[in-house]
């Protein structure tokens, strides 16, 4: 069955983003490999994005992940020029059954923390993979969007690169009734 994993970079502070949505506290020398993203990224087919998550990629001219399909979320009624991109609104639980019900790889949600949060609460979120890199930023965008939670989360591997970033990839056991909430 294919897998919505959440693949993101957060500082040691829990932030994906400054305040502004500014991820430049994340350029850094990569190590070789860059963190096993090429082979995450062969291993999916689809990418989600919040808008904003979208926003701030199509100002560094990253419009879409060629390749791959590209779901853009939004409340509001748009639509993309750009080949590829498909906004998209709705109910996420219906959108993440229906993804999962046709054939295809794994799905890469990208972000940002209201987007994965929205996938969390509809108990449509399998897997976090979370490189912590080893700087603290102080505010910011949360990893993901704040709630009362009580989620448990099976570690399935961890990864500490030489230059101190950690790699922590958890799986999200399947909802219990008000799991959430509790
Ligand atoms: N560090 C990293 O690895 C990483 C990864 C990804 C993103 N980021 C950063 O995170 C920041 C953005 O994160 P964010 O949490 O503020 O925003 P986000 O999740 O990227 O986008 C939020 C927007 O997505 C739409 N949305 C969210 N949930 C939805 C739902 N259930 N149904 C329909 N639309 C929905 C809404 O768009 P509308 O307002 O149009 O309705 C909402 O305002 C950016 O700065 C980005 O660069 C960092």
């Amino acid at each position: 069955m294919r897998k919505i994993i959440y693949y993101v970079a957060t500082s040691a502070d829990g932030y994906i983003a400054r305040p502004d949505g500014d991820v430049s506290w994340l350029e850094r020398p990569r190590p070789k490999g860059n963190y096993g993203m090429a082979a995450f990224f062969r291993s999916v087919d689809t990418v989600l994005l919040g808008r904003r998550t979208y926003e701030v990629a199509r100002s560094f001219g990253h419009e879409s992940h060629p390749g791959k399909k590209n779901y853009v979320f939004s409340r509001a009624r748009r639509r993309s020029r750009a080949p590829g991109v498909e906004f998209v609104g709705g109910d996420v639980g219906d959108f993440a059954r229906r993804l999962r019900g046709s054939k295809g790889k794994n799905v890469w949600l990208l972000g940002g923390g209201a987007l994965a949060a929205s996938f969390l609460d509809a108990g449509q979120l399998d897997e976090f993979i979370i490189h912590v890199v080893p700087v603290l930023i102080g505010e910011g965008i949360p990893l993901i969007q704040p709630r009362h939670r009580r989620m448990p989360l099976k570690l399935l591997s961890s990864h500490a690169y030489p230059d101190g970033v950690v790699r922590l990839h958890y799986s999200v056991p399947p909802p219990e009734p008000d799991e959430n909430t509790r």
